[in-house]
């Protein structure tokens, strides 16, 4: 089984985090867009009504944030079509298939502010879209400034007036995450050799968890 070490400032930065945003009332809604019906999560063959709705009702209820979450039950193009308001962190963790996850950088994409953050879930894990899209279209865009990994999530600063500056470090990354395509883009399960190669390749990708501070002090946050 994975092990996930949690930092040790991790309480102590969410809870600074939260007592600064609950007095902004309707100032932070996140939105969370989600049709909840996935195959991979679900038993949808004995249910075909089954739903990770409620379960996700309950959690955000049983956080306290309820009142903070803008839920849309939908598929995410069904709501890029119609979206008109700014983004500041875009977190892509839908259908990890490259058509899909390409669909869902290019629909709100557009709408990110700039100084604003993306960022891929499961970018290194056995994936075939978010670690395309991400050295596709994210790494190799001078739009993009400061870009990273942090396990398996990859993050960048939309930087549109000075993203060039950072071309050196995003290509560096960009030619070390780009050996990691291959071995997933067909989206089978990986074995034997083709497994240990990802794997080494994945190694070679820096990705170590920073804390709070110090990734503040890559972005510009102003
Ligand atoms: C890897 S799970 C992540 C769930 C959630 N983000 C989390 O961390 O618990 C992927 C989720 O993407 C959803 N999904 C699949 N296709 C989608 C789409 N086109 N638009 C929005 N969500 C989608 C699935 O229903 C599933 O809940």
């Amino acid at each position: 089984m994975a092990t996930v070490k949690i930092p040790a400032d991790l309480d102590t930065v969410l809870n600074d985090a939260w007592e600064k945003s609950r007095e902004i009332p309707g100032h932070l809604p996140v939105v969370a867009i989600d049709p909840h019906n996935s195959p991979i999560l679900l038993d949808r063959q004995a249910n075909p009504e089954a739903s990770s709705y409620q379960a996700f009702l309950d959690s955000i209820h049983s956080a306290g944030v309820s009142s903070h979450v803008e839920s849309h039950l939908a598929y995410s193009t069904d709501v890029a079509n119609s979206w008109n308001r700014p983004i500041r962190l875009l977190w892509i963790d839908g259908d990890h298939s490259y058509e899909d996850a390409k669909k869902d950088l290019d629909g709100f994409f557009p709408h990110m502010v700039p100084l604003g953050v993306v960022a891929f879930h499961d970018a290194l894990n056995a994936f075939p879209g978010p670690i395309r899209v991400f050295v596709e279209d994210v790494l190799r865009s001078d739009r993009f400034g400061p870009a990273g990994f942090v396990h398996s999530i990859a993050w960048a600063q939309f930087r549109p007036q000075d993203g060039h500056a950072f071309r050196e470090r995003r290509s560096s990354l960009a030619r070390r995450a780009s050996r990691l395509i291959p071995s997933v883009e067909n989206g089978n399960e990986l074995h034997g050799l083709t497994k240990k190669r990802y794997k080494l390749n994945r190694f070679r990708v820096p990705h170590s968890a920073i804390d709070a501070g110090e990734w503040a002090s890559l972005v510009d946050s102003r």
